[in-house]
This record gives structure tokens, C-alpha cells and sequence, in this order.
């Protein structure tokens, strides 16, 4: 006799390599996946020992009835920095399959930062004054570890964060070589206390005025550690070109690996632009590590900033901290009700949030589609109106894109969202249904999955993820969390 936690019986393996699916059953022993072994085998071995199948008793026992076995997703682009504290089932994220968020994003993280002034845009998405409190990434990890949630976490370091410490809240311009020895000070421990990369979010008030230069002298502080270059480009709009070889640049000089963060062609007059971004990104490819991601929809969400209104064919604002009541509404028919300006609706409400419509369909399917580009969801779950992305990113591209659409296939659409994730963020024993890998697990049921959450009504489970394991435990079964909490603080693969 043997004694093992779980076994998961047949069902179909999507192993997150993109290969084809195959039938397997599956067995978890503490927090690893221990054994795949095809249902009608009477004899398997584990760990280099035989064993009778009869001779196995488990703990748990999982009939799987042919559903899609998958590695838990990544989320390889999130702002969940405060969330998995506030809401350690993590809800919007396990209620889609993901068991792993990569925060930090867009050049805003938590952690490190100490510094009492006011803060630019967007830093205040991440949260009020007192969530701030992490001078360094590891008394951020330290918190993590004392209180974990459903997911694991692995933190990039924001680029904004590092500015605004070492300018001194004097962020509207370049920084001198003092302050970029400052950064890169900073950088060296984040580093050290494990966080993964850097992030930039260059088309903002923080960032803005950072040429090219600066970013270059902070990445490579990241070569040194195999950290990974992530970045929200200066422009996704009518210098959406420039940017993207920008971005290049960075990444060639640096020689670090690099991802655009939510690629989109941003406002009507750029529609198209990413047969030219992705062309370009796909020579780099040649010469480079370069990657990007995107979320499935055509419309995006940030806060409200007058640059961001005028390219947009329609502006949803969703919260205010100013107006605590603001119903959710166009921006114009809001500029009706004060009888004022759109410029002066902002300076009423602001700080507050928006989601602007300002993609076209065939960017976004050409964006999706392309080679290695990841999922990623951007939601903002501080927000009391998120843009549905938030809670449906990853069952929309499983059943919109892939069996809806067949913009591409089951196995590819997982591919993008472990595999290939896992990969590009150096996360070690993840991303993969493999013997000896960590047991972060989804059950798809592939006919039902779908998201549900809408720009109306964004806070809606989706259908179809049926059973959800983060490091062995169950998180998420029949539409409910199951209050557990095994996440950890991934600190990534030092590759050298
Ligand atoms: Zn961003
Ligand atoms: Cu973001």
C-alpha cells in the first residue's frame, strides 16, 4: 500500500508545451505532480519505485469525465499588487483558471517604495496612501509569505516607483546621474530580494519625461540578475511605431529580455498599425528576446487623463474620488450634467477612472494570433467598476477566440498562457503539466468555458473552469473559492 493526496482520472492533458492533447491520469502528492500515467496501465512507477495501481489509495479521487486537464494560467500582466491582500481568494483570478499574477506592471508596484508626498499618475491605481508601505521588495515578499492568498505572486519593480524616491517627487523631467545611480541602487536590491524585473509605464505623468537613456542604464542593472524588461510603451496611439522600436532598442543595448506590455493600436487613426508593430517585433525576434502580451478585448481602462480621452470613440468613466456617488456614465453625457468642458468633467472628478473603446477587432485577432504573444489581463481590481477583463480575460480567449473564432487552437491558446509565460518569466516548475513540476492545476469543461463579465455587469464568474489547484491544494470548485490559501512568492529563475 501506498498513500498519495489526489488523483485526477481521465482526462484529457493540455500540458502547456502547445503539443497535442493527450489522455492521462494524474496523480498530486503535496504541493508536485508526481505521476502521468495513460487509465489503463496497471503498473506505474513514482519516483523511480513500482507500484501496483490497485495498491494506491489517495486521499482524494478526482474523475475528471474527459475534461480539459491544464497547468494553472499566469496572468502574466496584472495590477493585483494590494489584492491578493485584501481579497486573498482572489476571486476574479482562481474563477478563471489563473493560480499565478505577475504584479508590478505598467511601472507601478508596491514595493519598494518609501516616500510621503504626493503621487503621479497612475500610482494611485495600486491603492490609498497607506498601502504603501513596502521600503523594500522583500518586507513586501515578508508580508506575502505571513499571508498568503490562492495565488502565487512574483513581483516586477516599478520603474515609476524608483523615480519618484529618487527625484523626490520632481518627476517632470529627466533624472540627472546622481539619481539614476539612486535607481539603479534601488534596483540592485529589489533584485536581491527577489523581485523578477522591471517594469516601465512610460506613456504616464510618472514616467513621461524619462528619455530612452534612463530606462537603458536600469536594465542593465536587470542583465546582471537575468531579470526580465517589461513595458506600458510610451505611445500605443500615433507614435505606437516609435515606440515599439524604442522598446528594441532598449532591449538590444541592455541585451535583456524584454515584453511590450498590452500591445493594441490605440484610436482610430492607428488601426492597422500592428501589421507594421508586429512585423517589427517579429525581425527583433531574430536578434533578441523579445515578447509582449495582451487582454481580449477592444476597449481599455486605466484613469482618467485628458491625453487619454481625445483618441478614444467613447469614454465610460467608473469611479471618482471625488464624486464617491458617480454613477457609471459617458464622459459627455457627464459634461451635459455639470454643463461644463470634458477637460473640466476630468478636473471634477479626478483622481477617477475610465474605460475607453479604441481598438479595432482585426489588431486585436492579429495581436492574439501572433506567434508566443501571452495573455495577460491589466484589470484593476481596486476599482469598483472594473472593466470586465478583470474576471474574463482568460475564459474569453479559451471559448471567444479559440472555439468560437478558432482563431487558433485549444492547445495554443493554453500555450500562451502557462507555457510560454512560465518561459518568458523564468518561473521555475510552472507553466507545465509535467512529472516533479508544481501541482497548479485547472479542469476545463472545453464545450462550456466563457466568460461572463460584461462592460454592464463586470463582477460575473465565467463558466467552464470547474476545478482549480494552487500548489497542490484546491482554490476554486463549482463557482465558489475554497478558502485556501498555498500561494507563493515565485522569485523567478536566475538564469546565469
Ligand atoms: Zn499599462
Ligand atoms: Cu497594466
Amino acid at each position: 500500500m501506498a498513500d498519495f493526496d489526489t488523483l485526477i482520472s481521465n482526462g484529457h492533458i493540455i500540458d502547456g508545451t502547445g503539443e497535442k492533447r493527450f489522455l492521462s491520469n494524474l496523480i498530486i502528492h503535496n504541493d508536485k505532480i508526481i505521476s502521468l500515467f495513460h487509465p489503463s496501465k496497471k503498473q506505474i512507477s513514482i519516483r523511480n519505485k513500482n507500484y501496483l495501481i490497485k495498491d494506491l489509495r489517495f486521499k482524494r479521487k478526482i474523475d475528471a469525465q474527459f475534461h480539459i486537464i491544464a497547468p494553472g494560467f499566469i496572468d502574466v500582466h496584472t495590477h493585483d499588487d494590494q489584492n491578493v491582500f485584501d481579497d486573498p481568494s482572489m476571486s476574479c483570478k482562481i474563477s478563471q483558471g489563473v493560480t499565478t499574477c505577475i504584479v508590478g506592471n505598467c511601472g507601478i508596484s508596491l514595493a519598494p517604495f518609501n516616500f510621503s508626498g504626493n503621487v503621479p499618475a497612475p500610482i494611485p491605481l495600486l491603492g490609498k496612501k497607506e498601502v504603501f508601505k513596502y521600503a523594500r521588495v522583500r518586507d513586501y515578499r515578508d508580508n506575502f509569505i505571513k499571508n498568503p492568498s490562492s495565488i502565487n505572486v512574483a513581483l516586477l519593480t516599478g520603474h515609476s516607483m524608483l523615480r519618484v524616491q529618487a527625484m523626490n517627487g520632481d518627476y517632470n523631467r529627466a533624472a540627472n546621474n546622481e539619481e539614476i545611480k539612486t535607481m539603479q541602487d534601488l534596483l540592485h536590491k529589489a533584485m536581491k530580494d527577489g523581485s523578477i524585473g522591471l517594469s516601465t509605464g512610460l506613456a504616464y505623468p510618472a514616467a513621461s519625461s524619462a528619455p530612452t537613456e534612463e530606462i537603458i542604464e536600469l536594465a542593465k542593472v536587470l542583465k546582471e540578475y537575468n531579470g526580465i524588461f517589461t513595458t506600458h510603451m510610451r505611445n500605443e496611439g500615433d507614435n505606437l511605431i516609435n515606440s515599439v522600436k524604442e522598446t528594441i532598442k532598449i532591449g538590444e543595448v541592455s541585451g535583456v529580455r524584454t515584453v511590450i506590455s498590452h500591445h493594441k493600436c490605440a484610436g482610430r487613426t492607428n488601426w492597422g498599425k500592428s501589421k507594421k508593430s508586429l512585423k517589427l517585433i517579429e525581425n527583433a525576434k531574430n536578434n533578441q528576446h523579445l515578447d509582449l502580451d495582451c487582454y481580449p478585448y477592444t476597449a481599455s481602462s486605466t484613469m482618467l487623463l485628458k491625453d487619454f480621452i481625445a483618441r478614444a470613440d467613447k469614454v465610460l468613466v467608473t469611479w471618482s474620488d471625488k464624486v464617491k456617488d458617480l454613477k457609471v456614465n459617458d464622459i459627455n453625457n457627464i459634461a451635459e450634467e455639470f454643463d461644463c468642458s470634458v477637460d473640466d468633467v476630468v478636473d471634477k472628478l479626478y483622481p477617477a477612472g475610465a474605460i475607453y473603446f479604441q481598438m479595432d477587432d482585426d489588431d486585436l485577432n492579429r495581436i492574439l494570433k501572433f506567434n508566443g504573444s501571452m495573455i495577460g489581463s491589466d484589470g484593476l481590481p481596486g476599482d469598483k467598476h472594473p472593466h470586465p477583463r478583470l474576471w474574463g480575460t482568460f475564459p474569453r480567449v479559451l471559448g471567444k477566440y479559440s472555439r468560437e473564432m478558432q482563431l487558433f487552437s485549444l492547445e495554443e491558446a493554453i500555450f500562451k498562457m502557462t507555457g510560454k509565460s512560465a518561459a518568458t518569466f523564468g518561473l521555475e516548475k510552472r507553466g507545465f503539466i509535467k512529472e516533479g513540476y508544481f501541482a497548479d492545476i485547472v479542469i476545463i469543461d472545453e464545450q462550456n468555458v466563457i466568460d461572463n463579465a460584461t462592460y454592464e455587469k463586470p463582477l460575473i464568474p465565467s463558466s467552464g473552469i470547474e476545478q482549480v489547484f494552487t500548489n497542490g491544494q484546491l482554490v476554486w470548485k463549482n463557482l465558489k473559492a475554497k478558502l485556501n490559501f498555498p500561494g507563493k512568492f515565485l522569485e523567478g529563475k536566475k538564469f546565469n
